[in-house]
């Protein structure tokens, strides 16, 4: 009978298409089983491409057939972001120190940093506006906060935060935009005249990756990240990359956009993250009269909250923000912190903060 041994020296050859190197010295093979003449393994997949995936697989079963063994199960999990600092430290200790200093920072087994994923089933439910509002809100409680907005495609919170710097590069490190007292990154800062981002999967992933490993976002208790709405690749990138992520659904009161959200909240279940709550968005609409009325239907919030078997964080009415672009810190999206809508983000920033601290 083969031997464990004997597995790793047949596909000692097949080397992984980020570093180069042999999946076998890697330890990208890993939790071997060999059982009457059957094989079952995990690949880790350090790349976000599937043809990729789909060769590799195709090479090992053929390589182990050579030795007779014809049935090899392979399971393939992505590599998490801490896996490729450590791997990225292991093959180059100098020219990389600092990234993965700056990973350690962020992501290593130390770091404090508690990550909140502000994800919806639907598109324009107000994801990006409840994160910029939840994380000025945290700020203004004296948390050292960053958004990560990874929305490439749809970029959308340097316009809403009224940021209209770039970034600085300063020793070969991106320096975020702060705005607020939140640090910020987004692909629209890299993006000439809102030109559109038209790349495909496998970019999409190093970009991502890039805000982590390229920019130095410091000291931050809370990093929010803006999804894309729905479950697509981004937002699955996310939930592999970020294991630890908790996350906040966000729908409107509608039924339909609370059945469509309850998909992106069963994403997070399956990918083992927290969901901290639910906050309803265009929750209802004051009138003249001091009267709510629920212009998108009701209780759609609260039916998604007892269907993921969790809260509802925070029910926010319809209201623009009372800014004027005039104003010396004018940002479109931003409530001020006394008015209503700003005392009710605040309310929320305290009860992330409750379930956050043990
Ligand atoms: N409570 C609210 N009252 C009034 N307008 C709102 C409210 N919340 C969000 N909006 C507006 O609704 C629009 C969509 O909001 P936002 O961009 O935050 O949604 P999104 O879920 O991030 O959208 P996308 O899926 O496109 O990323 C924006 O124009 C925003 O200003
Ligand atoms: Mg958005």
């Amino acid at each position: 009978m083969i031997t464990k041994e004997q597995v790793l020296e047949a596909l000692k050859h097949l080397q992984d298409p980020t570093y180069g190197d042999s999946l076998v010295e890697l330890q990208l093979i890993r939790d071997m089983m060999v059982k009457e003449g059957a094989i079952s393994l995990t690949l880790i997949r350090s790349s976000q491409d599937e043809s990729w995936e789909n060769k590799i697989k195709a090479d090992i079963t053929a390589a182990l057939s050579e030795y007779g063994i014809q049935e090899v199960h392979i399971r393939v999990r992505a590599m998490t972001e801490h896996e490729h600092g450590e791997l990225q430290r292991k093959k180059n200790p100098n020219a990389e120190a600092v990234k993965t200093q700056q990973t350690a920072a962020l992501l290593g087994p130390e770091a404090t940093t508690e990550f909140i994923a502000i994800a919806s089933g639907k598109g324009g439910v107000g994801k990006s506006t409840v994160t910029v509002n939840l994380a000025v809100a945290l700020a203004r409680r004296g948390k050292k906060v960053g958004i990560m907005d990874c929305d490439i495609y749809g970029f959308s919170v340097p316009d809403m935060m009224g940021a209209e710097e770039r970034p600085q590069v300063v020793d070969n490190l991106i320096e975020p935009v702060e705005r607020f007292g939140v640090k910020l990154i987004s692909m629209g800062f890299f993006v000439q005249d809102n030109a559109p981002v038209i790349w495909r999967g496998p970019m999409l992933g190093k970009m991502l990756r890039n805000f982590f490993h390229e920019v130095n976002w410091g000291e931050v208790d809370y990093m929010l990240l803006d999804l894309p709405p729905g479950t697509g690749d981004i937002a699955l990138d996310i939930h592999q990359m970020i294991p630890q992520s908790k996350e906040i659904i966000v729908t409107t009161p509608h039924a339909t956009a609370a059945f469509v959200a309850a998909r992106a909240g069963a994403m997070a279940v399956q990918t083992e993250h927290e969901v901290l709550g639910v906050v309803e968005n265009m929750a209802y609409y004051l009138n003249k009269d001091g009267e709510k009325d629920y212009v998108f239907g009701r209780g759609g919030g609260g039916k998604l909250a007892d269907e993921l078997h969790t809260e509802m964080l925070a029910q926010i009415p319809l209201g623009a923000p009372d800014n004027h672009p005039a104003e010396a810190d004018f940002a479109p999206s931003v409530y001020k912190a006394d008015t209503e809508i700003g005392q009710m983000y605040l309310n929320l920033a305290d009860r992330v903060i409750q379930k956050t601290t043990k």
